[in-house]
């Protein structure tokens, strides 16, 4: 059986988790940001995973970039397709979310994980990175033997009924978020996809910076060009928070990137990020 394991990450932890299932399934790993310039993504591949971090799981849950990539698939009917977030916390409907785009394509999602790992917006003790880094050993078991096996049927995702009973909370949370992003930019007028993509309007880069580039490098969707020794960002964001986590210098700030907070998976350097963008080289 050939499987291929399409990706995406910001800081580590969701290509930590597609290498994993990659050695244990024989799979191959092809970088999400690589396809996208493809108007239609088909694969002869008999298995296909997708792995990818989790974005405002209070308003969706699946990257927009990740949105997009689904809505290209083509030729999924007959495929056996698995799907797994990486989270700091909580999913919400984000599998069910992507089900239903896939769904839409005419493919079928046979199975869907969560994966608690480090947030990467917040500081979590290391004591409790280390603990998420076990449950994943013991949790990378079960998704590899879904995998090689094609079984089906888990979903790790929100059940209807807390979605019901929560549905008020959620529509709270969710105007807070949007509220925050237009708060961050200063501006009321724009759709929560544009929000998110001109996350970059606050970003830039202090006196520390010495125009190294690793920014630039990093960014799996080249938002990033340096110009006259600093980086100037592009406005297409999609909000991975990968140029200020893995700046060397720790010299680019902006609204919402804590001072206190640089995160990379552990087991995760500048050069494995690369595979991501190297493709254009
Ligand atoms: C913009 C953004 C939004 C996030 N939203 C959520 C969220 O709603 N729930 C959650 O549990 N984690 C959230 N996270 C944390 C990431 O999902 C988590 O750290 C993930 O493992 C990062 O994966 P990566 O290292 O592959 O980029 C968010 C992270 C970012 C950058």
């Amino acid at each position: 059986m050939t499987t291929e394991i399409y990706y995406f990450s910001g800081t580590g932890n969701s290509l930590v988790v597609a290498q994993d299932i990659a050695e244990k399934t024989n799979g191959k790993l092809v970088p999400i940001a690589s396809v996208m310039s493809e108007e239609n993504i088909k694969t002869d591949a008999e298995s296909m995973g997708v792995v990818f971090p989790v974005y405002h799981s209070v308003v969706n849950g699946v990257p927009l970039i990740i949105q997009r990539f689904a809505k290209k698939l083509e030729n999924t009917d007959s495929k056996y397709i698995f799907a797994v977030c990486t989270c700091g916390g909580w999913s919400g409907a984000t599998i069910e979310n992507l089900q239903n785009i896939i769904k839409s394509k005419g493919g079928k999602l046979a199975a869907g994980f969560t994966v608690q790992m480090p947030d990467n917006t917040k500081s979590i003790p290391e004591k409790k990175q280390e603990e998420m880094f076990n449950n994943w050993n013991n949790q990378l078991e079960t998704i590899s033997e879904y995998v090689n096996a094609q079984k089906t049927g888990k979903f790790e995702t929100m059940g209807l009924p807390i979605k019901i009973l929560a549905a008020p909370y959620f529509s709270y949370l969710k105007s807070k978020t949007y509220k925050m992003l237009e708060e961050l930019l200063n501006t009321s007028d724009m759709s929560f996809e544009e929000l998110v993509l001109s996350t970059d309007l606050s970003y830039y880069a202090d006196d520390n910076c010495e125009g190294c580039g690793t920014c630039s490098r990093v960014c799996p969707v080249h938002n990033i060009n340096i110009v006259e020794e600093k980086p100037e960002w592009q406005h297409h964001c999609e909000q991975c928070f990968a140029c200020f986590n893995w700046c060397p210098r720790s010299a680019i700030h902006g609204a919402w990137i804590s001072d206190e907070i640089r995160y990379h998976h552990p087991d995760i350097r500048v050069k494995d990020m690369l595979s991501q963008t190297s493709f254009k080289d």
